[in-house]
């Protein structure tokens, strides 16, 4: 399979760095614009360099902007008119006790979560139907199907990710437009290393140490390691090719198994 993105542009939210920044060279390599995005200058301009050294030749376009508010969102229109492929990359998450998260905290997961990237849909999902091709993505989380008991309210915004994607896939019904979320599992991204070795033997070399995080912490994983970003960016630029023209609507897993079910 060649999968050719020349010729369309990709926004990916939060691809500063970890899995964000992997869809990003993945979809670069594949051929198309994409525009890195983070909140600073700086670090969006750091990040744009690297993924120009990363893949030659490709095409960037820093846009600095919080996407969590409209303004930022409007600021994205303005400096990118048309999206072809959206992934709404970005997330925050993070362990609380379940019964002292506070009204705010509820509401700020649901904001930078689902409500950023229902807002970009706004925005962006008309242009794809009036050009009869577009490809949205929300990346999901093994979370929004086990929910772990301290991250309730990170699951409870990834699950909603899953409503979302469904409901905007209908919404593209017979377009040419494309809805769907990437469920990904535990990955291998900046500062879990730190946490792995806080958990197992510091001596252990950096393979074995998260195959023993995995076994001990994790044993649901049937990969029984950590999923590499790149991992799941490969499923992101496949759902952002032609040839993934009828998969829509769905949750697709990039989770090494970590979800013990069939379906999605
Ligand atoms: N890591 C995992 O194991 C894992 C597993 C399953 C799902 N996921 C999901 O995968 C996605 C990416 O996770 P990750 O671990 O790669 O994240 P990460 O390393 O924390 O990176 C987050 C990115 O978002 C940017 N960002 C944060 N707030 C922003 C805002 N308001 N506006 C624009 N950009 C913003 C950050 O850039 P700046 O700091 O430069 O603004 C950074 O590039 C998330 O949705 C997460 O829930 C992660």
């Amino acid at each position: 399979m060649q999968i050719d993105l020349r010729g369309r542009t990709a926004l990916v939210t939060g691809s500063t760095q970890g899995i964000g920044a992997a869809i990003a060279a993945g979809l670069a390599r594949a051929g198309a614009r994409v525009a890195v995005n983070g909140r600073s200058e700086e670090r969006v301009r750091a990040g744009a360099a690297e993924l120009e050294r990363e893949v030659p030749g490709a095409e960037v376009v820093p846009v600095a902007a919080d996407v969590t508010t409209q303004e930022g969102a409007l600021r994205v229109v303005e400096a990118l008119p048309q999206v072809d492929v959206l992934v709404n990359n970005l997330g925050v998450f993070g362990a609380a006790d379940p019964l002292e998260i506070s009204d705010d905290e509820w509401r700020r997961y649901f904001e930078v979560n689902v409500l950023a990237a229902v807002r970009l849909i706004r925005l962006f999902l008309p242009g794809m139907t009036e050009r009869g091709w577009g490809r949205v993505q929300n990346i999901a989380s093994d979370s929004a199907i086990v929910v772990p008991a301290e991250m309730i309210h990170y699951g409870m915004s990834k699950t909603a990710l899953l409503a979302v994607s469904r409901g905007f896939a209908k919404q593209a019904a017979g377009t040419g437009v494309t809805v769907n979320s990437v469920i990904a599992g535990p990955t291998h991204t900046g500062g879990v290393r730190n946490f792995v070795y806080e958990l197992v033997d510091r001596t252990l070399p950096w393979e074995e140490a998260q195959r023993a995080f995995m076994r001990r912490y994790r044993p649901q994983s049937l990969l029984q390691r950590l999923i590499e970003p790149e991992e799941i960016a490969n499923m992101v630029v496949y759902l952002a090719s032609d040839q993934a023209s009828a998969t829509t609507g769905g949750a697709v897993r990039a989770d090494g198994g970590y979800v013990d079910s069939i379906l999605p």
